[in-house]
């Protein structure tokens, strides 16, 4: 196995190469090797389902697919991007929702700071929504949980230093929901595979919240029911939130940035009793389903999973649209939690959140606050963020991760000293933004809005001041503690050739950006308070 160059640094490596056989144990097998030059593309294209787009404008590198088996029935795989033009740093990426496959666009977004990058396809070949393969397989949940994962880690490490026939100085994981997830599982197992993480929206409280997915989407069912909310009605919502809520931060800009302030009246929002066309009011029976899915979810006065955010209402769609709950969440409960693919959400009790809690399958649920310690002992750092209109995942379960964090650790004056938790008003889930609010900081998975080229976003925005990448990296390696980073967003939110719309800084929790000033769109008329 090698990979073909034209040049000396990988006639160099040539040893090193045909090494790669020797540094993996026998359960682990090559599957290739292909050398990709400056500017070229790489991927699996549509057989990775999950991932079908191929990373373009690549770095001159070299790609590595490597096949792990796990158990008797089960085996990953994880891809390996080495390029010629190495920092001495080690980046896993992550995946998302129930997806089976490697994220190439994410290995190659990290290929281009100069990293050696792994992902893996977490042990099955899906798309993010299909949950079929968990069905009576612990072991595929396993690889899914934190095998595949970790396993990537470890052997991509020791390929990475037998290929350069050098150290690795640093290691990085950048992952954002189900990536977010496993970055923080991988933590609380292994404290020593990471020096700095970057975890974006993360789905860590899965026993809880994909039964939440289920439970949330039955107050909106049945369609043809009274409490519907069609979801056409969603932006009729957002819109009465914004007035509402918009003004609190002191800037009318149509982006909620304190939703925790506002007292937000739905009764605003109630037909009249004449009214003829309901298109944009909600009936009695619907302003209690909204009531609803604003509220908390528990069951015997434990909090299970945090209600939908103020201001996250246009983008509901995710797991509140269709005529049955999102596969995210009733995918799990007839994959994960009661291996039966013919029950439906009609059946869902509280009963299936408390089996999910107790059998935790796969192990997948991020909730060993306390292995933190050991990660915080060795100086990991830890950079949270998560979009505020985020209504696929609430914000506020990233807000229950750190406040039990805060709560083991002795609190916020000495928790911010190595993990720091940024929220960004106005973003949705992992990225962009439906009211023009600032949202890119380089985070896991936000290049891939972009499109497929690896340097997506980064131009004009390649500092420790827009990158949340390259902060965490000086926060790791020079101690610079990271007290803002600047988002950003375009005219059109996902084409960056569209020009610079908005920058704004995001602030560490508890701190919150207040306007100081001139024009809102740039970031100087803002600080952290
Ligand atoms: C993606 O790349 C693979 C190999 O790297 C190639 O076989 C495939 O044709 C490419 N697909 C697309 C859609 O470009
Ligand atoms: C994944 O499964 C699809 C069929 O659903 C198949 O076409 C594809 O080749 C498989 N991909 C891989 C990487 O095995
Ligand atoms: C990976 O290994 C497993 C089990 O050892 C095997 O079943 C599978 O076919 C292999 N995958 C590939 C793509 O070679
Ligand atoms: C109801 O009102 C909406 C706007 O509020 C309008 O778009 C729609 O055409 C109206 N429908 C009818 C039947 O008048
Ligand atoms: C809902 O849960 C959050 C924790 O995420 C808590 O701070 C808040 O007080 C709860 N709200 C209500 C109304 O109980
Ligand atoms: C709750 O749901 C589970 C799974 O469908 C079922 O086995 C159980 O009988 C239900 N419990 C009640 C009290 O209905
Ligand atoms: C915004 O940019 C994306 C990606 O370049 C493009 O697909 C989309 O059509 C654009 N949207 C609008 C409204 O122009």
């Amino acid at each position: 196995m090698r990979c073909t160059t034209l040049y000396a640094f990988l006639v160099t490596s040539f040893i090193a190469l045909a090494i790669f056989e020797h540094v993996l144990p026998k359960e682990a097998t090559v599957l290739s090797t292909v050398f990709v030059e400056s500017g070229g593309s790489y991927g699996e294209g549509a057989p990775d389902i999950a991932y079908p787009s191929n990373s373009t404008s690549l770095p001159e590198l070299c790609a590595v697919i490597v096949n792990v088996t796990t158990s008797a029935i089960s085996s990953y795989r994880f891809g390996l991007f080495l390029p010629s033009q190495w920092n001495q740093r080690f980046l896993a990426v992550g995946n998302g929702g129930f997806a089976g496959g490697i994220n190439w666009l994410s290995m190659g977004n990290g290929v281009t700071y100069g990293h050696a990058v792994v992902s893996t396809d977490t042990g099955h070949n899906s798309t993010s929504t299909d949950v079929s393969w968990a069905l009576d397989n612990e072991e595929k949940r396993k690889d899914f949980g934190f095998r595949a994962i970790h396993g990537s880690v470890v052997f991509g490490k020791a390929l990475t230093e037998a290929f350069y026939r050098r150290d690795i100085a640093y290691s990085y994981y950048a992952g954002s929901s189900t990536g977010g997830r496993q970055g923080l599982k991988e933590v609380q197992l292994h404290a020593d595979s990471f020096d700095g993480v970057l975890i974006g929206a993360p789905a860590w409280w899965t026993a809880h919240q994909q039964p939440w997915t289920s439970k949330v989407a039955t107050y909106n069912l049945p369609v043809s029911g009274s409490n519907h909310i069609p979801s056409d009605r969603f932006s009729v919502i957002a819109k009465e939130v914004i007035k509402q809520c918009d003004a609190i931060d002191g800037v009318v800009d149509g982006i909620v940035s304190s939703p925790n302030e506002c007292d937000f009246d739905s009764l605003a929002l109630a037909c009249d009793d004449d009214v003829q066309n309901t298109s944009a009011c909600l009936t009695v029976p619907q302003l209690k389903t909204l009531r609803d899915i604003y509220a908390n979810y528990t069951v015997n006065r434990e909090l299970i999973f945090p209600g939908m955010e103020l201001g996250s209402e246009a983008t509901w769609s995710m797991i509140l649209s269709g005529d049955a709950p999102s596969a995210l969440g009733d995918g799990y409960i007839q994959n994960f939690v009661l291996n039966d693919p013919d029950w439906t959400w009609e059946q869902y009790n509280d009963s299936i959140v408390l089996l999910a809690e107790e059998f935790d399958p796969g192990g997948c649920t991020a909730w060993d606050y306390n292995a933190l310690g050991k990660f915080r002992e060795r100086g990991g750092k830890l950079f949270l963020f998560h979009g505020l209109a985020d209504g696929g995942i609430v914000p506020r379960a990233s807000g229950v991760f750190y406040e039990r964090t805060l709560d083991l650790f002795g609190g916020l004056n000495i928790v911010r000293d190595w993990f720091r938790l940024f929220y960004i008003p106005g973003m949705e889930h992992v990225g962009d933004t439906p009211v023009g609010a600032p949202w890119f900081i380089s985070g896991g998975s936000q290049a891939s809005r972009l499109g497929s080229n690896a340097w997506a976003g980064r131009a004009g925005l390649d500092d420790p001041q827009h990158d949340a990448l390259l902060a965490l990296m000086d926060w790791v390696e020079k101690g610079m503690i990271i007290k803002q980073v600047i988002a950003t967003t375009w005219t059109n939110s996902t084409d960056p050739d569209s020009g610079v719309l908005r920058q704004r800084p995001l602030c560490p929790y508890p701190e919150r950006q207040v306007y100081i000033g001139g024009n809102e769109k740039v970031a100087e008329s803002w600080k952290c308070v």
